[in-house]
């Protein structure tokens, strides 16, 4: 039978995602391998694992290139996607913040840098201030550090590396953790394999 194939971002997202998987009865010790596969296999063969960058998951899985794919609900909320979302994981938890140097005045049109030019316009635009998003791949933090921004809007885990450039958290837009998603019409074609999975995987869940 051809192995059910979930696409599965690279990097620190995919640590959780071992254990969660061995709680559900699914051996991923393959995604420990220190290599550069980017197809990996369970030793039963059940299951494949692409190894991609966060943002391109949803994309393998809505093409249907994967069945399943585990991403950042950051992700999804930036960009829109034809999705099913049957679980939560709960893994990778940390949150969308709003962050400025600490103490700074903000002016009354900010400039925000962010690598999530639409999660960032909301919050702003629901209070109908007119901030200016600029885009930029990472490193945020710096960005008002060196006048290029008053705000960023970013992905905040444990708050270090705020602190270390010496920014203060100033709102909270939502909080984020790891999504399975699901290929609407492969969910339905492999209902019978995905299923037991997907609730094995629900039952595993701290
Ligand atoms: C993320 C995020 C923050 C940092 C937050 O970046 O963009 O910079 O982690 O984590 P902390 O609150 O635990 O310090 P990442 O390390 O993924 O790299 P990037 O800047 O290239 O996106």
């Amino acid at each position: 039978m051809k192995p059910l194939t979930i696409a599965v971002p690279k990097g620190r997202v995919t640590r959780p995602l071992v254990p969660l998987l061995a709680r559900a009865g699914v051996d991923a010790s393959c995604l420990s391998a220190d290599d550069r596969r980017l197809i990996r296999e369970t030793p039963d063969g059940a299951l494949r694992f692409l190894l991609l960058k966060p943002d391109d998951v949803p994309t393998y899985v809505e093409y249907g290139a994967a069945d399943l794919g585990v991403c950042g609900r950051d992700v999804l909320l930036e960009r829109r996607y034809d999705l099913h979302q049957p679980v939560d994981l709960g893994t990778g938890k940390c949150r969308m913040m709003v962050a400025a140097p600490r103490g700074a005045e903000i002016p009354a049109v900010p400039r925000v840098a962010t690598k999530y030019a639409r999660i960032a316009s909301e919050p702003f635009a629901r209070r109908g201030v007119q901030a200016e998003v600029i885009y930029v791949q990472g490193s945020v933090e710096l960005a008002p550090l060196v006048g290029l921004s008053h705000l960023i809007v970013d992905l905040v885990e444990t708050g270090a590396t705020l602190t270390e450039n010496n920014l203060e958290e100033r709102e909270l837009i939502c909080p984020i953790s790891s999504v399975l998603v699901a290929n609407r019409s492969l969910y339905k074609l492999r209902q019978a394999e995905v299923q037991p999975l997907i609730d094995r995987l629900r039952s595993a869940i701290l």
